[in-house]
This record gives C-alpha cells, structure tokens and sequence, in this order.
C-alpha cells in the first residue's frame, strides 16, 4: 500500500488506470469502513482509499477539534486490506485557498433531515467529494447507507453533474448488540455505550409496527405520524435527546403520500438522537417491494 499525500502524486501513480474503485472516509477505520473496501474490490481494481477529516464538513459549534484521529492503526488496518493507494492529504493540499466555490442544492435535498440540524453539513461534504473525485477519478465509489441521505445526495449530484463515477451503496455494518458502527461511537462513555443500542432497537420495533399495518392495508400519514412521535417518546423517555425521527421514501427522502402508501411504495425511518453529548444516527429500510 503506497501512502501518498499530495495530489500531483496520487495523479502521477494512477495513470492508465481505467477501474479505479474509490472509497473515502474521515478515518478512525472500523469494520464499516473496511466492509466499504472488500465491496470497491468487487467492482474495481485498484482500490483507493481516501483519510480527509474534511473541516468544511464540520459546523462551528460542532467537534471537527476532537473528531478521533488515529492515524497509525488506521494505516495498519488498511494495509492489511491489500489496497493500492491511501491517499492522505494534508488540510493546505485540500483547500490551498480559501474554498470560493462551493456545492449548493434546492432546500429539498440540502435542508431536511440532517441538513435541517447541520446545515452547512451537505456543502461541506459534496465540496470535499468533488474535489477528491477530481484527484482520483474514480469509475466506481462507494458509500454506506449509515449516511443514507449523504449516499442519495452524492448520488444525486453525480447524476445532475454527469460525473463519470458509479455510486454503489453499502450495506450498515453493526456491533452485535445492534448499534451502528461509527468514528463517534468512541465518544460514548461505559453507561452510554450501554444505551446506545437502543436507537437501533427502537427503528426495528417502528419498522415492525409499519409491516404489520401494511398488512392488514392500514398504512397511512396518520399512523406514519403516530409511530414517528411514539418512537421520539420512547427515545427521550430513555434518556435520549431526539433531534428527528422521520419514515420517508427511500428514493428521495420525501414524505409518501396516501397513493404511495397504498402502493406499498419502499420506506426508510431515519433519527438522529443525542447520548449524553454524542449525536447519533442510524436508519432502516422498510422494503415492501424488491
Ligand atoms: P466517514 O464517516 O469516515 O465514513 C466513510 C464511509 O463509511 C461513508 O460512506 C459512510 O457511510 C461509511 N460508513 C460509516 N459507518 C458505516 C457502517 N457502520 N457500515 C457501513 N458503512 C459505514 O462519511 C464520511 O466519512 C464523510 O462524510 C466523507 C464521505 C468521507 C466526506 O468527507
């Protein structure tokens, strides 16, 4: 695995290379991060991998500072993975200059959801990203439905920027207690990382009561609603401090309406959920068609 740190490199070492399969991260790499990289090798060779805690990401109030940063076992856990390249630059690398040309979307895609509570979280992330595509020029990426809505984002404005990148989706990898593997699990302290499965166990429980109204042809706004807000109450009544929690189309995160509902159109319920001072997100797919 050849380490490289500026661009002009990592585009010296990949000329000729026509299946680049692209997998960036912020680092602190776990078992989801390495799941991302045994999928790039199904569908690309060489595999790339990118380590960018990305300061445009981050909101003023939030933990770019502390996010974990654990550079020397990251190296070696990757290494053990066989990749070609990891690409590691440098914050100057990046950003030179001060970034003037950022990444917008409608309100729609950019404003709801995450982007409600971070607001400038898509820009950041959609910025980073195209610039990296434009230092790797990948033929496939790859991305974890963990982020659900930052997978349909970057596959959107792939699509509306013609970029010649196959966005392929992940699945969630999970400790076995249920919870998602994420960098910022590390934050949680013993009694929260006790809790914290709870987020995944409360999504399973929303998702089963969504399947057994379906069932029985109940399935409307109302009872959407209803679990939604129960789900919220069981969350805070734990101990949680629940920023959302929203059962929405999977193929653009809207709100179905009663035809979509009664066309068993497929759902996703997503939350983001506060422990004590770590915020967490997770989601699950309610698929009633394949
Ligand atoms: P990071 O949080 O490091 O995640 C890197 C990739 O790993 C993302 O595609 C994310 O969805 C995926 N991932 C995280 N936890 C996962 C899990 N438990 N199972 C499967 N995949 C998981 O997401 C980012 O970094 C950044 O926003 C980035 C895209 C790199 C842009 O800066």
């Amino acid at each position: 695995m050849k380490i490289i740190k500026n661009i002009k490199d990592l585009r010296n070492q990949l000329i000729g290379q026509r299946r680049i399969a692209f997998v960036p991260t912020m680092g602190h790499i776990h078992d989801g991060h390495l799941s991302l990289i045994r999928l790039a090798k199904l569908h690309g060779d060489p595999v790339i991998c990118s380590i960018f805690v990305n300061p445009l990401q981050f909101g003023k109030n939030e933990d770019f500072e502390t996010y974990p940063r654990s550079l020397d076992s990251d190296i070696s856990k990757l290494q053990k993975e066989g990749i070609y390249v990891l690409f590691i630059p440098e914050i100057r690398e990046m950003y030179p200059h001060q970034q003037e040309f950022h990444i917008s979307a409608s309100e729609k895609i950019f404003s709801t959801l995450e982007g409600e509570y971070r607001p400038k979280f898509f820009t950041g992330v959609t910025t980073v990203v195209l610039k990296l595509f434009q230092c790797v020029e990948p033929q496939v990426a790859i991305f974890g439905k963990k982020d659900y809505q930052q997978l349909l984002v970057i596959k959107k404005m792939c699509e509306q920027f013609f970029i010649n990148t196959k966005i392929i989706a992940a699945e969630t990898v999970r400790d076995r207690d249920g919870l998602a593997l994420s960098s910022r699990n590390s934050y949680l302290n013993k009694a929260d990382r006790t809790k914290a499965p709870i987020l995944y166990k409360c999504l399973v429980n929303a998702s089963q009561k969504i399947y057994d109204l379906n069932q029985v042809n109940n399935l409307d706004n109302k009872s959407i609603n209803i679990i939604e807000q129960d789900t919220t109450n069981i969350l805070n009544q734990n101990g949680w401090n629940t920023e959302y929690v929203k059962i929405c189309k999977q193929e653009n995160l809207e709100k179905p309406t009663a035809i979509e509902l009664s066309n068993k159109t497929n759902l996703v319920i997503l939350a983001a959920s506060w422990l004590g001072s770590t915020r967490l997100i997770d989601n699950l797919e309610i698929q009633f068609k394949s």
